[in-house]
């Protein structure tokens, strides 16, 4: 477990505050837990007698899901906190919340909000370690750990390798925390899809532009393909499904203009028939339900640095 010690965040709030190291000792970590998962007995002691709260505060399956089993895994005690069935909609501010969550003696709360910065705005009023499960369209940072993850399974060193994001790259804090993991990794980086949805002004952060699909996928060592946004955009944004389809959509006629071994990636929840069609989904290219699997060990590493972070545990002792 070499590098797990070097680990001394209390939180995870974003990728673009992490240094390369930091990404190295996540991955090592969670490949170690990946190996353990082999194991017939798959739970480990390692944070045993904390108890974890996800508070989701915004629709999710495969992250909420994700984070309790890894939880689980490391014997953890986790509690799963929705909008609908918290005290905020009787007008408890989020901050207040937090609060008593930390007041019933959690030990870190994992977020999910719609607003831009409140896992930061948390990370400053609570003493428990805070993880960033998605905040609005500012950053997924356990998405970009288990997609660079996914990648680096797939195509080793990422070093020199194209990746191409395509799709509402505007509204998306998947694209914008891979962006960050991608290039301290040493990637290329193109952005790819209608100009209202990906701006020139991308340009300041040294990633390619492009608004034309055959340039985006000519030469990509992977695409990684977004969801359109529908609830963080205005209709000027995106004119239509049909038309994000007949120019955006990536079906096997235009995977065909990808190298024969490149690899489609999309982090969910897909629209089938929109930005991926069925059988590319489903076909032997895609690496979307593998990405589903690593969360589960990206977020037992980020779960078990963060708490070990705080504790007396040793983070060389896994299991
Ligand atoms: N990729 C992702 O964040 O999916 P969920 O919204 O289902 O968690």
């Amino acid at each position: 477990m070499k590098k797990a010690s070097n680990w001394t965040r209390k939180d995870l709030l974003s990728i673009e505050s992490l240094s390369l190291e930091e990404l190295e000792t996540i991955f090592s970590v969670a490949d170690s837990f990946k190996r353990t998962l082999k194991r017939s007995q798959k739970k480990l002691p390692s944070l045993r007698g904390k108890t974890i709260v996800n508070l989701f505060l915004e629709p999710s399956t495969r992250t909420r899901v994700a984070f309790e089993i890894a939880a689980k895994r490391l014997s953890a005690d986790v509690i799963t906190i929705t909008s609908n069935v918290s005290s905020l909609t009787k007008g408890e501010t989020l901050r207040d919340t937090a609060r008593n969550i930390e007041a019933l003696n959690a030990d870190l709360l994992v977020i999910r909000h719609s607003a831009a910065g409140s896992p930061q705005y948390l990370s400053r009023i609570i003493n428990i370690p805070v993880v960033n499960a998605g905040d609005g369209a500012h950053e997924h940072p356990t998405q970009a750990l288990l997609d660079t993850f996914t990648l680096k399974e797939q195509l080793g060193d990422l070093k020199g390798k194209k990746v191409t994001i395509l799709g509402d790259i505007l509204f998306s804090r998947v694209a914008r925390s891979n962006i960050w993991a991608l290039q301290k990794l040493g990637a290329h980086v193109t952005l790819a899809g209608p100009s209202t949805l990906v701006p020139v002004l991308f340009r300041e952060l040294h990633v390619e532009v492009t608004h034309s699909l055959k340039e985006a996928l000519a030469d990509a060592d992977a695409v990684m393909l977004l969801r359109i946004q529908h609830e963080r955009q205005t209709s000027t944004h995106f004119p239509s499904i049909g038309e994000y389809k007949s120019m955006f959509g990536l079906n096997l006629q235009r995977a065909s203009w990808l190298k024969p071994d490149a690899i489609i990636m999309h982090p969910g929840p897909i629209n089938r028939g929109v930005e991926i069609d069925s059988q590319l989904a489903d076909s032997k290219r895609s690496v979307i339900l593998q990405q589903v699997t690593n969360g589960i060990v990206c977020r037992m590493a980020v779960l078990f640095l963060c708490a070990s972070a705080t504790s007396q545990n040793d983070p060389k002792k896994l299991s």
